[in-house]
């Protein structure tokens, strides 16, 4: 055995991890240790846990760490080092060509399933992965879900994602007024993470990996919440409701385009950082 070698294999998991922790810091990574714990976890297939106690990983093991770990640095998105990203209680797989889901949305979706009632209709607009839908689907078996996805690239993921889970994956544009027409007047909840960042605000590097058009919209970030809520109006029966995501600069306009489309009971909420995050409304009894 060489110097070398035996250095390598010396190198214990967690002296690994915290070497790719200090690297991923020193390169403004928002959780460095998590990070590189979750990486290693990865390569070595052991649960994070046992890395403390775990053999020295072989020099090949070691290797590819090193490599994602340099990978992260460079602010690839973690999920898409991983393939995976946790939501909720599913691990959804994620990739280049679809939107990572965040874990601000889960907020949304508890709002939601509070509202949904026995055997409920469910649109999820702008599904991306399918993170709402897989989750209203297996944590509501008992409801019928549609999940609409415009991107053919997204929509490969969100077909694999809701594989075996019931929830329908749609290939289409949901602002256009045929989209599940064949549903008006009869969905008990829409949902929708639609996207909403303005062109002009700048974004964390990671966020640059996803699709532009599942992060950026037209019209200060409103144009495609603007359509949707009277989109959504069609879809869902009277008192059925409505729940979307939205930029934190949209906290007056997003609950009043809500007012304005004929919704009642309208609602802003903040995430867990304090920040306008999701707007809900209930359509009228009465038309
Ligand atoms: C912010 S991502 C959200 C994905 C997923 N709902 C989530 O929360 O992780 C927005 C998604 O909406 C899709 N999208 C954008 N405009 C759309 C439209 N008019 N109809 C359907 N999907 C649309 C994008 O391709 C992208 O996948």
């Amino acid at each position: 055995m060489t110097d070398r070698q035996h250095r390598v294999r010396t190198t214990t998991w967690p002296q690994a991890i915290a070497e790719a922790a200090k690297r991923l810091e020193a390169s403004g990574v928002h959780s460095p240790r998590n990070d590189a714990e979750l990486l290693a976890a990865h390569v070595s297939g052991l649960k994070r846990a046992r890395l403390l106690i775990a053999d020295a990983p072989e020099e090949e093991r070691l290797a590819e760490f090193r490599s994602l770990v340099e990978l992260r640095a460079q602010r690839v998105p973690l999920q898409h080092l991983t393939g995976s990203a946790a939501f909720r209680y599913a691990e959804l797989a994620v990739g280049p060509g679809v939107f990572v889901p965040r874990p601000e949305t889960e907020l949304l979706v508890d709002w939601a399933l509070a509202r949904l009632p026995e055997g409920g209709t469910v649109i999820d607009a702008c599904s991306g992965s399918g993170a709402v839908a897989h989750a209203i689907a297996t944590e509501r078996p008992d409801t019928r879900v549609w999940a609409i996805e415009i991107d053919p690239d997204a929509f490969e993921w969100l077909e694999s994602n809701l594989d075996g889970t019931g929830a329908v994956p749609v290939l289409a544009d949901a602002v256009a007024p045929g989209t599940l027409a064949e549903l008006d007047g009869g969905v008990d909840l829409v949902t929708a993470n639609p996207p909403y960042v303005p062109f002009e605000i700048e974004v964390a590097p990671e966020v640059k990996f996803d699709p532009s058009g599942a992060v950026y919209a037209a019209e200060a970030g409103l144009a495609v919440i603007q359509p949707l809520a009277v989109r959504a109006a069609r879809w869902l029966k009277p008192g059925g409701w409505f729940a979307f995501e939205h930029d934190d600069t949209h906290g007056k306009a997003a609950p009043e385009i809500l007012r304005v489309t004929g919704f009642t009971d309208v609602v802003d909420h903040e995430d867990l950082a304090g920040r306008p995050r999701f707007a809900t409304g209930r359509l009228g009894l009465s038309p």
